[in-house]
């Protein structure tokens, strides 16, 4: 009996913790993997002549690589799967079904859409001719992320093909991190979207009107992002919460927070969290806490707080 064959690949989610909107900018970030929630992309060989279907029960999503797509989301699918066939094989008429899930909150700025294009190229490249280099894979996803956000700095599809926690200047290569001790983060989503594309323009919008006052925001929050660095290897947590309290106040000022995420934050560090800022995109979407233990009394006074979902994680990263 002939068995279809089918490979199957996953990717993580993704925290910044510290650096976002000015890594845009050419400043540092720091971002690492949230390895508890994942995408699963499955390949399975297709009837001969079918050509290439997608699939993404998520989305309600299902569309063939050469008919017009419904959704933005759909067309980031479509080009993900088309660009990986071609980097592979050259071309782009092979007979496949793609499946594609995801667990990550979807607009939380917690990288679903990074991890959903990270494990497509994962599987698809597995499936039709062999796995690739996490660089090769981060390239790929890249393409993607340009679709999907315009003017990406790079680091979610770094940190998610990496699966490491890294320090990350665009355009140069990523330096990858170490913990001196295990940080436990917290992570609250505010039940809000947090559209990427709108926050990063809204940035953008503001800076064209303002540009020195924005320029020394961006360059206060490299310097916090050079110092979490520093307190990062040398297991100093308590700094390392310090400067992400700091940066969240340069974030307000960079008017990317909101009153949900402002009331979480509050609440995080009323409840005895090291430091707590808004993560990714904001607007809406998560934020983090740096819990002084194992996080329990955090999770407990953010879901009183009215967070729509929390969850736990642990840099540097995936083991
Ligand atoms: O995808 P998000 O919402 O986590 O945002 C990515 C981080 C930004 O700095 C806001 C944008 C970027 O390209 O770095």
């Amino acid at each position: 009996m002939h068995v279809p064959k089918r490979t199957v690949s996953s990717a993580p989610g993704k925290v910044i913790l510290l650096g976002e909107h000015a890594v845009v900018y050419g400043t540092p970030a720091i971002a690492a993997p949230l390895c508890g929630v994942r995408a699963v992309a499955t390949v399975t060989d297709a009837e001969p002549g079918s050509g290439v279907c997608i699939v993404a029960p998520d989305l309600d999503g299902r569309c063939s690589l050469t008919e017009r797509p419904t959704t933005d989301d759909l067309a980031a699918l479509q080009t993900t799967v088309r660009n990986t066939l071609h980097h592979v094989t050259g071309r782009s008429d092979q007979d496949l079904c793609v499946t594609v899930r995801s667990e990550i909150p979807i607009a939380r700025g917690l990288g679903s859409g990074t991890a959903v294009a990270t494990a497509l190229v994962r599987a698809v490249s597995a499936h039709v001719g062999g796995a690739l280099e996490a660089e090769e894979v981060s390239d790929l996803v890249l393409e993607t992320e340009r679709l999907l956000h315009g003017t990406p700095s790079g680091i979610d599809n770094t940190v998610v093909a990496h699966e490491r926690a890294v320090f990350f200047v665009k355009g140069r290569e990523p330096a990858f991190l170490d913990a001196g001790e295990p940080v436990h983060l917290v992570i609250a989503d505010t039940g809000l979207p947090s559209r990427t594309r709108d926050a990063v323009l809204g940035v953008q919008h503001r800076w064209q009107l303002a540009r020195s006052e924005y320029e020394a925001v961006f360059h206060d929050i490299g310097a916090l992002v050079e110092r979490a660095r520093d307190a990062l290897g040398a297991g100093d947590v308590a700094e390392l919460g310090r400067l992400m309290d700091a940066n969240h106040a340069l974030l307000r000022r960079l008017e990317v927070s909101s009153p949900e995420l402002d009331r979480l934050v509050e609440a995080a560090r009323a409840a005895g969290a090291l430091g707590a800022k808004l993560t990714g995109g904001g607007r809406g979407g998560a934020m983090i806490a740096l819990a002084p233990d194992g996080g329990d009394a955090l999770v407990g006074a953010l879901q009183r707080a009215g967070a729509a979902g929390v969850l736990g994680t642990t840099v540097p990263g995936c083991a």
